[in-house]
């Protein structure tokens, strides 16, 4: 048996958003959500199991980790060697080749990536659904990074019934994603501890009981490709998301002044006829959503606004995969 697995997975941006869990160990959400796999963007991950290993090792983009994010992936592989019934540790190595931290759900990458290297070099053959409630346990939202394309987390009653599912390939439409960069710093509250401040939001139990329109909404719009619709849904669930946020004890703040502006600014170009819309995650970067021919021109004049210190681009893209 080959020992060393690398994999490669992607970051996803969600169009509905997950925020609060049911379960917070099992990260059982409150709502379903949807999203899609960014190409460009990718974590990749080498893991190899040594039974003359005296504890794990997890090197992220050359350095050496200790503390948290060390404590945080022997964890995930204490899922690992609970399913296959070993007590060896594991080398592993990562890099992201975006900022980590900056809302760019560098997580989900993560922890698809980690979820397939460390089950393959466990000897385990996952199949989809498997795979993608292993990675949910790392960081919810890497469920999401399993499956190809767009994507639903279908958030379920336990977990068995909470995993991810392609609704529609990478090529059903030609969205992109334009990431307005105006931080890079690590955010200062991750999204784990957030998720647990929700319920203390007077807004979370309605953004929670209507959720199945919104995640209904998203769907019809996305498999019809009708942008004004997807439009609309995807700037109300980001902004619901981050209405909870504000309002929650103590509360949540992630936009900076930067974050406003470009808000604004993409509502205008709407108004004007151009098919792009805006969302935000647990972070101040702006993800403009548009069509694949406002690509060229947005990214130039995304680069023009004040405070936008660089755009990533991502299209439609594959899910967690093995590099030979
Ligand atoms: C705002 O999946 O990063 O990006 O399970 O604690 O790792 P953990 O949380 P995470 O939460 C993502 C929150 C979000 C919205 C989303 O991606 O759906």
């Amino acid at each position: 048996m080959r020992s060393e697995y690398t994999a490669i997975a992607h970051p996803n941006i969600a169009f509905i958003k997950y925020w609060g869990n049911r379960d917070d160990a099992l990260r059982l959400p409150l709502n379903g959500s949807i999203s899609m796999n960014l190409s460009g963007l990718e974590s990749r991950t080498t893991v190899q199991f040594d039974e003359a290993l005296e504890h794990d090792t997890f090197e992220l983009n050359g350095e050496f980790q200790s503390s948290a994010s060390l404590q945080r992936v022997s964890q995930f592989l204490d899922y690992v060697r609970r399913l296959v019934g070993s007590t060896s540790y594991a080398r592993v190595s990562s890099t992201n080749n975006f900022p980590t931290g900056a809302g760019i759900a560098s997580s989900a990458s993560a922890f698809a990536a980690l979820a397939l290297a460390a089950s393959k070099a466990a000897g385990l053959d996952l199949d989809q659904k498997d795979l993608s409630r292993l990675a949910r346990l790392g960081s919810g939202s890497a469920c999401r990074s399993v499956p190809d394309g767009f994507v639903e987390w279908l958030p379920g009653k336990d977990d068995a019934s909470s995993y991810a599912v392609s609704i529609a390939p990478k090529d059903h439409w030609g969205l992109v994603d334009a990431v307005a960069v105006v931080s890079q710093e690590h955010k200062p509250i991750g999204s784990t501890s957030g998720h647990k401040l929700a319920h203390t939001s007077p807004l979370n139990a309605q953004r929670v009981l209507d959720a199945p329109e919104r995640l209904k909404n998203c769907r019809d719009a996305l498999l019809e490709r009708d942008f004004a619709g997807f439009a609309d849904v995807v700037e109300l669930d980001s902004n619901y998301m981050h209405a909870v946020m504000r309002t929650s004890n103590p509360p949540l703040v992630y936009w900076e002044p930067a974050t406003e502006v470009l808000l604004w600014q993409v509502w205008q170009w709407r108004k004007q006829g151009h098919a792009v819309c805006a969302t935000v995650d647990a972070g101040p970067n702006v993800h403009v959503l548009a069509l694949a021919n406002e690509r060229d021109w947005l990214q130039k004049a995304l680069l023009e606004l004040p405070g936008v210190k660089n755009v990533l681009i991502g299209e439609p893209a594959d899910g967690a995969r093995l590099v030979d």
